[in-house]
């Protein structure tokens, strides 16, 4: 896919600590754009709402993930970087991308069915997430959208939107693609599930110290003896593996086929290579988060960045529609 000078755009929920599967599956994603292409990255806090119901968390949360996402080098000046609820265009087109939704089609979402298998309560708001999320894509007339495996239902619903109404009123929206890199898509878990937040099964980046190594200890790996070769198709290799070069996964997987490797040895070496890793963007972060009057500043660019683009929008979609 031609990125070259296209709208990329992503956002990401502030419900909980951002992990090693947000940051490979999306984060570092986004950053590759920021030299080639016109990146967008919002904090969703609109959408957490439809699963967060305690203010101080939804509060907290909203503001760390905006400090997360430039300490890990979304870079406030070269792209654009908002919290949601601060460009209400949005959600105002989010209400007329609703006349064409189907209800059908929100039916089919299989994260709705995964949230209320999970005792989420049957929210209007959670039903109509993927219409909010149409309408962040399309309020900036998005090419690209990165993200993980679990979200490309997401993108093809905002296709299906858009078309629907491109088809009433002509080719006022772009169509988006989604962007998912097959290697780094799918992140597991401490355990063979996915890693996810409401898994409980993450390991975090701005955690401290001893809780991430708390959590690398805690990755689940198999009973084989001392003296056995050990199964690269497990947590504990694919997730080496994200810190690794080519060579270096190669060595790894050499390892993991010579009797004697131990677990404990690869798990002490992944927790010290996740600290180095990250050791730059938690120095950023607790730099950034001694000056709060410099974040209040750059979420004010960010608003208003993003409000001159979903405001010229809207203002064309409610022109074509005879809103105005
Ligand atoms: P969570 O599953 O922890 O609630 P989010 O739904 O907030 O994560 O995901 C934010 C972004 O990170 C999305 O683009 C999502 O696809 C990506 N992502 C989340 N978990 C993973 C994972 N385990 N592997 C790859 N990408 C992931
Ligand atoms: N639904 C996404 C998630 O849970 C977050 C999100 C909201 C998003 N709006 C978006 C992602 C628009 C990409 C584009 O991860």
């Amino acid at each position: 896919m031609n990125i070259k000078n296209k709208r990329v755009l992503s956002g990401i929920q502030p419900s909980g600590l951002l992990h090693l599967g947000n940051y490979f599956g999306m984060i570092e994603k986004m950053k590759e754009f920021q030299d080639s292409s016109e990146l967008f990255c919002f904090v969703a806090n609109y959408h957490s709402l439809t699963t967060v119901n305690n203010k101080s968390n939804l509060r907290d949360f909203t503001n760390d993930l905006f400090i997360n996402l430039i300490s890990l080098g979304i870079d406030p000046n070269k792209s654009t970087v908002w919290i949601q609820s601060d460009v209400p265009e949005v959600t105002e087109l989010s209400w007329i991308l609703s006349n064409f939704s189907s209800v059908g089609l929100m039916q089919r979402s299989t994260a709705y069915k995964d949230k209320i298998s999970k005792g989420f309560r049957p929210m209007m708001g959670l039903f109509s997430y993927p219409i909010l999320m149409a309408a962040d894509i399309l309020s900036f007339n998005a090419d690209i959208v990165p993200v993980g495996e679990d979200q490309k239902q997401h993108i093809e619903m905002t296709r299906d939107i858009a078309l629907k109404f491109n088809n009433s009123f002509g080719e006022v929206f772009n169509l988006p693609e989604p962007l998912i890199d097959e290697e780094k898509s799918l992140v597991p878990g401490t355990d063979h599930q996915k890693m996810s937040k409401s898994y409980n099964n993450i390991i975090s980046i701005f955690d401290k110290e001893e809780i991430i190594k708390e959590q690398v200890y805690s990755i689940v790996t198999d009973s084989a003896g001392l003296n056995e070769k050990k199964n690269i198709n497990s947590p504990l290799f694919k997730i080496y593996s994200l810190f690794l070069n080519v060579e270096e996964i190669k060595e790894l997987k050499n390892r993991y086929e010579t009797p004697g490797l131990k677990y404990m040895e690869i798990k002490q070496e992944l927790y010290e290579r996740i600290l180095e890793y990250f050791s730059e963007f938690r120095n950023l972060k607790s730099e950034l988060s001694s000056k709060p009057d410099d974040i209040e500043d750059l979420k004010k660019i960010g608003k208003n960045k993003a409000q001159k683009i979903a405001l010229e929008v809207l203002e064309k979609v409610k022109s074509a529609t005879g809103l105005i």
